[in-house]
């Protein structure tokens, strides 16, 4: 009975739609995401024009490697029913944004942490060994995009201050009207995907790992800006010093006076004794 009750579960679960466990397996790392310290800028309202800058060099990068194997692996059977390059394609947008940002010659200003580029490495890998991972990390950028990235758009504009949309394409998504019912379609497109229990299992470890670099990502970007952040206050510091040497130099040259004052005396001293 018992164990006719713990196949029964085992069964459940195999049965179990692929866009409700991938969501259960990564909510620990979504959790982790949020709480990263260039997240909760964005959550605070305090996201900077600098630190959105950098997030969009490596957005750049992420999407450029997402989209180009998606393209590639467009016929794949696990790729062809979550393949939505009209609604979704976010490349176009972010170099409108980078253009916005960074003028004509943004693509020369381009700068990632190495996390990016472990990123973009594993998206080509598996898109020419295993492309049914791509789900997953179509899954984790995209339906993330459609979500908290909705909130966190409009919450940018207002930190940086912008007055209008402009430089904030990435956020935007024309070819969907309702981001809900699309994520929806988008659910039941992946829950159509037929996968060995092998595969499955390993769509559902590639998207935890999703999660990881992107994590990694956003931990590297925070670790250039403090680097920037603190080599702009080394110069400062340099400056203060120059500054208080400056401030020195009289005080260093009143002994030098009161030297040469003292051997002029002295000189004159023993002249005088000399002319006596
Ligand atoms: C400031 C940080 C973030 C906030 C506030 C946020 C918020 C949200 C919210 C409110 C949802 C909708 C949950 C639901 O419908 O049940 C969501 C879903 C999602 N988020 Fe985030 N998120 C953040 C960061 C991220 C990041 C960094 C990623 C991935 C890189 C991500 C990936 C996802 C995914 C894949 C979903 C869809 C979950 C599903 O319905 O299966 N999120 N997020």
């Amino acid at each position: 009975m018992e164990t006719e009750k713990r196949t029964q579960t085992a069964e459940q679960t195999d049965k179990r739609d692929l866009s409700e466990q991938i969501k259960e397996v990564t909510k620990e790392s979504h959790v982790r995401a949020e709480n990263t310290e260039l997240m909760l800028s964005f959550q605070k309202g305090q996201v900077t024009l600098p630190q959105f800058k950098l997030l969009l060099c490596s957005l750049y990068e992420i999407y450029q490697a997402l989209e180009e194997q998606l393209d590639m692996n467009s016929n794949h059977p696990a790729v062809a029913p979550i393949y939505f390059p009209a609604e979704l394609a976010r490349l176009k947008s972010i170099e409108k944004d980078l253009e916005y940002f960074n003028g004509p010659d943004w693509r020369q200003k381009i700068v990632v942490p190495a996390a990016t580029q472990r990123y973009c490495h594993r998206l080509r890998q598996i898109g020419t060994e295993n492309p049914e991972f791509l789900v997953a990390h179509a899954y984790t950028r995209y339906l993330g995009d459609l979500s908290g990235g909705q909130v966190l758009g409009r919450i940018a504009q207002k930190s940086m201050g912008l007055k209008s949309s402009e430089g904030l394409s990435f956020f935007a998504f024309p070819g969907v009207s309702s981001p809900n019912l699309f994520k929806q379609l988008y659910r039941s497109r992946m829950n159509s995907v037929e996968l060995t229990a092998e595969e499955r299992n390993g769509v559902l470890e590639e998207a935890v790992r999703a999660f990881e670099l992107n994590i990694q990502v956003f931990d590297g970007l925070q670790k250039m800006l403090s680097v920037a952040g603190n080599s702009q206050q080394e110069s400062l510091t340099n400056s203060t010093t120059v500054v208080r040497k400056t401030l020195q130099f009289p005080g260093s040259i009143s002994p030098m006076i009161r030297m040469v004052l003292g051997l002029f005396v002295a000189l004159a001293t023993v002249m005088g004794l000399y002319a006596l």
